[in-house]
């Protein structure tokens, strides 16, 4: 990969001209970079913004982190999902209080070691905080990468990734930070991922061999992914006087720890679904609407019908809330939010 010799001189005056003012370039504090780093995994810069904001105003120090209630927590991350990624950051901080006096460890290693913190995190901190020169990784990058050098070689064969960290790691320069940031923002923007690479407007252009081979359009090659498991599922919106139903998920699997409307396996028909409730001692007084939306995820696409319903009585196995309570406490994962979202329609 002889051609990223020359990337810093190209990339980091392109970048000193170029680079977005975000919020999480303002300082170097780590806990700022490596929040914004593990919220940015899987999330647009522009759907970051203002949950970054929120959370740093609400846990302004690792303290705080290490010692919000769960369900507080889930609530700054409502609709960001991956919330696995929160509760690394919560178990993460709490072992930076007890095994590195509070301080943000400075070793990659001792980084890399914290819970929820992969090579790309450790690289990023390390790089953008510290200035040593460990690459952050990702499919951003491998794209950028792929593309620079031709190399049809998918990007989501491990081993390749690490070849990626391997040479770029032998081309940092003394700022590595900055290096580190100019090649995500490249990856971000010019060579941006589904749709053409504006290779006119790239720093880079000279020495692409994509460019100059007039692949870089069909760059990055990709294996084939596993398709996603599809469940279907009946979710109740239930109604009484001015409180719903919610309950909360398991403390393990998928979406742990959040609140969710009571549902059941499976599309049911509306009489299916006024029996299902009247075993729960639940008795139907009318049923508003019906309505039908998916929710995607990593491995699984839930196929949602969902009922709008008054029930005659506040039973069954429910946390029965009012809506301000819904709105203020019950951290909603997205997949039953938006029904939430529709419930004055
Ligand atoms: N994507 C991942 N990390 C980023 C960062 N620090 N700035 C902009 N986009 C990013």
């Amino acid at each position: 990969m002889d051609e990223l010799k020359k990337l810093p001189q190209l990339l980091l005056p392109w970048y000193y001209v170029n680079r977005r003012d975000l919020p999480w370039r303002a300082d170097r504090e780590p806990y700022h970079v490596w929040l914004s780093e593990i919220m940015l995994q899987q999330t647009r810069v522009e759907a970051v913004k203002g949950y970054y904001a929120r959370f740093l105003a609400a846990l302004p120090t690792l303290e705080s982190l290490a010692l919000c209630p769960d369900d507080a927590l889930y609530k700054l991350w409502e609709g960001l999902g991956y919330y696995s990624r929160v509760r690394n950051l919560k178990k993460a901080a709490g072992v930076i209080m007890e095994r590195h006096g509070g301080c943000f460890p400075k070793a990659y290693e001792e980084i890399l070691a914290l819970p929820g913190i992969g090579a790309y995190t450790a690289g990023a901190i390390s790089s953008i905080c510290y200035d040593l020169p460990t690459p952050a990784v990702d499919g951003n990058v491998l794209r950028v990468i792929s593309r620079l050098t031709d190399d049809n070689t998918p990007i989501d064969l491990p081993a390749y990734k690490k070849t990626v960290e391997k040479a770029l790691s032998g081309v940092y320069p003394a700022n590595a930070g900055d290096f580190t940031q100019a090649l995500m923002e490249l990856g971000a923007t010019v060579c941006g991922p589904n749709r053409k690479p504006d290779c006119e407007s790239c720093p880079c252009e000279r020495i692409c061999k994509g460019y100059l081979h007039g692949t870089a359009q069909s760059l990055p090659v990709k294996s084939g992914k596993k398709p996603r498991r599809e469940e279907n599922m009946t979710v109740f919106v239930l109604s009484c006087g001015g409180q719903y139903a919610l309950e909360k998920r398991p403390d393990k699997g998928l979406l742990a720890g959040l609140w969710q409307f009571p549902h059941a396996p499976g599309h049911l028909e509306v009489a299916q679904a006024i029996e299902a409730l009247e075993k729960l001692g639940i008795h139907v007084r009318q049923v508003h609407r019906q309505t039908e939306k998916n929710h995607i995820f990593t491995h699984i696409q839930w196929n949602m019908r969902c009922f709008y319903m008054e029930v005659r009585e506040t039973a069954g196995p429910y946390v029965w809330m009012p809506e301000a309570e819904v709105e203020t406490r019950a951290a909603l994962p997205t997949a039953f939010r938006q029904f939430w979202e529709e419930h004055h329609v």
